[in-house]
């Protein structure tokens, strides 16, 4: 049970909230003074400290400032009777998690509550240890927060930087493209083309000629010379989509074209050089498909130089809030639509559903029930039949529940708490919910920390799409989104 401490130099008043919280499940200390106060913060073990700020002797701020002095790690909850900004960002500042105005309905101080038991929580399990790792929730156009995913960022990142060929292996849908793209445009290629040749698409004399090219002649139908993706991909990076469909046949001729860098067009003789990075995909498991003789083991080595496995949906289901996040902004955005929202309900059910077509089938899914919903929100009733069939197996409500109940944000959409915001970023939303903005000045007081930390902190919460920047210059602000 969670212990609370809570200073007021009006007694009634604190009964109120003794009962209340008490109701609620708390253990609840009171005191009518901040020196009383003190020493009960030092011989009993807390986890939440709420105060008054108007108290006759010692105020609310020095008692903060001592306590903070003392016990850095409480989180202190503020209580004014009313609000300016200026309170609050002192109070902020002087490590306050959050501050409540008097009065306020009682749903308000447990939410509030409840919020900072949570970051306590979090911090003590030194979750924010790794900060710099949790923030990175996107590489390009890939959207993602899960470990594996943010591996896979790290591996793009490095990989981009060399010319090694990249296999990238994963269900269909996960992304394999996506991050094929992402390699060729953080590389030093970036301005050169990228050219992509589906290898499942084309039966395999009209395949040979869609990568080398042909002469006049080569063959019935083609009548005039073609250039071949190889030569097209010239100092760019050619995506070779499916490889593992392609016929024995052509595995050797690919093979030979990527020992030798060098290459003829079908029916020609001219011997072609091309420098082109090659990425290839295949949604097929390459190693066993060598074991079945099915795919050439030398190719198979050629290809995974470097070898990016990205595991399907159903088992990185962390990143399915931001993904949806990500995908109501994009198809809001194609179709000139405000942001919908989706219920708590609704994010339940595509938390359960197994995914079978991994990323691809929920950016469907989302884009069906945006256009489908007649309302803000979308709810269970807007997806698909499917959806409620075929659940994840293993998977109960209950644990989905759980996971889905992350630090309280409610009134900002139920997506937010579980786009994985760093405690700074949650502390500037509050801020930003009740005085209607804030500024990157304002965001550096109340979280003390630098100028260069408060912008980028900013910007991604710019980039997420969740705030958004007004004005320019010194009187830039912040509003919600
Ligand atoms: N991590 C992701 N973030 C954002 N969109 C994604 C992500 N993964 C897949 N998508 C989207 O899902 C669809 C399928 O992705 P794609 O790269 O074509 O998958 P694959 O090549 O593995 O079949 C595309 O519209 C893509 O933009
Ligand atoms: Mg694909």
């Amino acid at each position: 049970m969670e212990t609370i401490l809570i200073v007021d130099d009006e007694k009634n008043y604190l009964l109120v909230l003794e009962t209340l919280l008490t109701d609620v499940g708390y253990e609840v200390l009171t005191c009518d003074n901040a020196n009383e106060a003190l020493e009960v913060t030092t011989s009993h073990d807390l986890d939440l400290v709420i105060t008054d700020m108007r108290m006759p002797g010692v105020d609310g701020m020095e008692f903060l400032a001592q306590l903070r002095g003392r016990q850095p790690e409480i989180p202190v909850i503020m209580m004014t009777a009313y609000a300016t900004v200026e309170k609050a960002v002192e109070a902020m500042k002087r490590g306050a998690f959050d501050y409540i105005t008097k009065p306020f309905k009682n749903e308000e101080l447990i939410l509030t509550i409840r919020k900072a038991l949570e970051m306590h929580r979090l911090k003590r399990e030194n979750r924010f240890l790794s900060q710099e790792l949790q923030e990175r929730f996107k590489f390009g156009n890939i959207v993602g927060k899960s470990k594996v995913m943010r591996q896979v960022y790290e591996i793009i990142e490095k990989v981009a930087q060399t010319r090694a060929s990249v296999l990238i292996t994963g269900e269909s849908g996960t992304g394999k493209e996506l991050i094929a793209r992402a390699i060729h445009f953080s590389s030093p290629r970036s301005d050169k083309p990228f050219v992509s040749v589906n290898c499942s698409a084309l039966p395999e004399t009209l395949l040979e000629s869609e990568l080398f090219g042909h002469e006049r002649g080569a063959f019935t139908g083609a009548v005039t010379r073609r250039k071949g993706r190889f030569e097209l991909a010239h100092n760019g990076t050619l995506f070779l989509d499916e490889v593992g469909d392609m016929s024995p046949a052509l595995q050797v001729k690919l093979l030979r074209v990527l020992q030798e860098l060098r290459f003829e067009r079908v029916g020609g003789t001219t011997t072609l050089q091309v420098d082109a990075r090659l990425v290839a995909a295949s949604n097929r498991d390459l190693k066993r498909e060598v074991e079945l003789g099915r795919f050439r083991e030398d190719l198979y080595y050629r290809l995974k130089v470097v070898h990016i496995s990205v595991p399907p949906l159903r088992e990185r289901r962390d990143d399915i809030p931001i993904l949806v996040h990500h995908f109501l902004r994009k198809v809001a955005k194609a179709n000139g639509l405000p942001v919908k929202n989706l219920s708590h309900e609704a994010l339940k059910h595509l938390y359960q559903y197994d995914w079978v077509g991994n990323v691809r089938e929920l950016e469907n899914v989302i884009e069906r029930a945006v256009i489908l919903c007649d309302g803000g929100e979308i709810r269970p009733q807007d997806l698909p039949e499917e959806l409620f069939q075929k659940r994840l197996p293993g998977i109960t409500g209950k644990e989905s529940e759980e996971a889905l109940s992350g630090p309280e944000m409610a009134g900002a959409g139920d997506l937010l708490p579980y786009l994985g915001l760093n405690a700074r970023q949650v502390k500037a939303i509050n801020f930003i919910r009740k005085n209607g903005y804030i500024t990157n000045d304002y965001y550096i007081q109340i979280n003390q920390i630098s100028d260069r930390h408060a912008r980028r902190d900013l910007s991604q919460l710019v980039e997420m799409e969740i705030v958004a920047r007004v004005g320019g210059g010194r009187s830039t602000r912040y509003v919600l989104k």
